[in-house]
């Protein structure tokens, strides 16, 4: 009942699964057991522990939250959703599923599984994503509440539980669903069919090349700017930004996939050396924010994560200067899957598919 913890699982949980949040979770409480902990703590630690679970504006919002709330709230916790929503990261549903753990407030929370679930105890046939829908789903929601205020935590692990075991997206499990009886949808037989989806546009794909500019085992790394896709997270510098010297190309060692709610990254990797030899230091400097690191010190740092496995393959397998090819470097199909869902509202990707901002 730790109001911190609740807040810290209730963000992680957005978007990511349980299964999934909880070695994340535990790490994070074990290094940052409070909020003035998290708050104390520089970003790119924060972001290095994250790594992973993705949606990054999440860690970078979660520390901003961390020291608002210290500032604000010193030595307690926002008081209620309307307070609790004023965290970054934190939105109306969030908000109210927090409040609805620590304080016992009678509100009602709406994440994308709630939604799916009132959708068919409603027989909604609407698109759910329409505004007006959205507003009569939370009247509903707000109906559906106990009158009892203690029975709110139960309720709201309830309704959340629910949806992501027992209500879910395909096949849902009406033989095993406590409210069945009651569901507009399940008694029409069309449970399974709700909501309705609308056609979706066929992805775009975007191509990025991503230079691996190698000195003596090490490669050089920068920070993205902290806006947009991966912002604070360091990275390749893109193939054509090439670290001070001269270099030349050693060729193609990987091509990523990354796939995103709204759009696919096709990412190519360039290898390139030194074209003199240098001296056994890599080249000391490339202002502030590019660093020259071996891959298993690259690892320490937040990194996105199809990067993360090139340098965990790196690490495993470091490239040989002479002789280094995709072979080599283990990537032998010269292709690996990543995947990280991209939610619809999360604004760095929407500024992205936008198109004001390039990978
Ligand atoms: N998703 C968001 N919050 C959750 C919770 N408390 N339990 C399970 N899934 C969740």
């Amino acid at each position: 009942d730790d109001p911190y913890r609740v807040w810290l699982s209730e963000v992680m949980l957005q978007q990511t699964q349980v299964r999934t949040v909880l070695p994340y979770f535990a790490r994070f409480v074990a290094r940052f057991p409070t909020v003035e902990t998290l708050a104390a703590a520089p970003l790119d630690e924060v972001l290095a522990l994250w790594s992973g679970l993705g949606y990054y504006a999440r860690a970078r919002h979660l520390h901003a939250a961390a020291r608002l709330w210290v500032a604000r709230w010193p030595g307690t916790c926002p008081q209620g959703a309307q307070e609790w929503a004023q965290l970054p990261g934190v939105g109306r549903s969030t908000a109210a599923a927090i409040a609805a753990f620590v304080q016992r407030e009678r509100v009602p929370i709406l994440d994308g599984n709630v939604q799916r679930v009132l959708c068919r105890l409603f027989a909604v046939e609407e698109d759910p994503r329409a505004a007006q829908t959205v507003r009569r789903l939370w009247d509903a929601a707000h109906a559906l509440l106990p009158l009892d205020p203690d029975d709110m935590p139960a309720y709201t692990q309830g309704m959340m539980d629910l949806g992501a075991l027992v209500c879910t997206r395909t096949r849902p499990r009406c033989d095993l669903c406590p409210v069945a009886e009651l569901c507009a949808a399940h008694r029409l037989g069309i449970a399974a069919q709700l909501p309705r989806k609308r056609a979706r546009a066929p992805v775009p794909e975007q191509d990025v090349r991503w230079g691996w500019y190698e000195e003596d085992g090490a490669v050089w790394l920068v920070r993205r700017a902290p806006q947009g896709i991966w912002g604070g997270l360091w990275c390749l510098p893109s193939a054509d930004e090439a670290p001070p010297g001269r270099w030349r190309t050693a060729g193609e060692i990987a091509r990523l996939t990354h796939r995103l709610t709204h759009f696919t990254l096709k990412i190519t990797v360039t290898r390139y050396l030194p074209e003199t030899p240098r001296a056994a230091e890599p080249a000391a400097a490339w202002g502030e924010e590019a660093r020259c690191l071996a891959p298993p010190e690259a690892l320490a740092l937040g990194v996105p994560q199809p990067l993360r496995r090139l340098l965990e393959r790196a690490a495993d397998a470091p490239i040989e200067h002479a002789k280094g090819n995709m072979r080599r470097f283990g990537v032998a199909k010269g292709k690996f899957e990543v995947s990280e869902r991209i939610d619809e509202h999360d604004e760095d990707v929407a500024r992205l598919f936008r198109g004001k901002e390039k990978p």
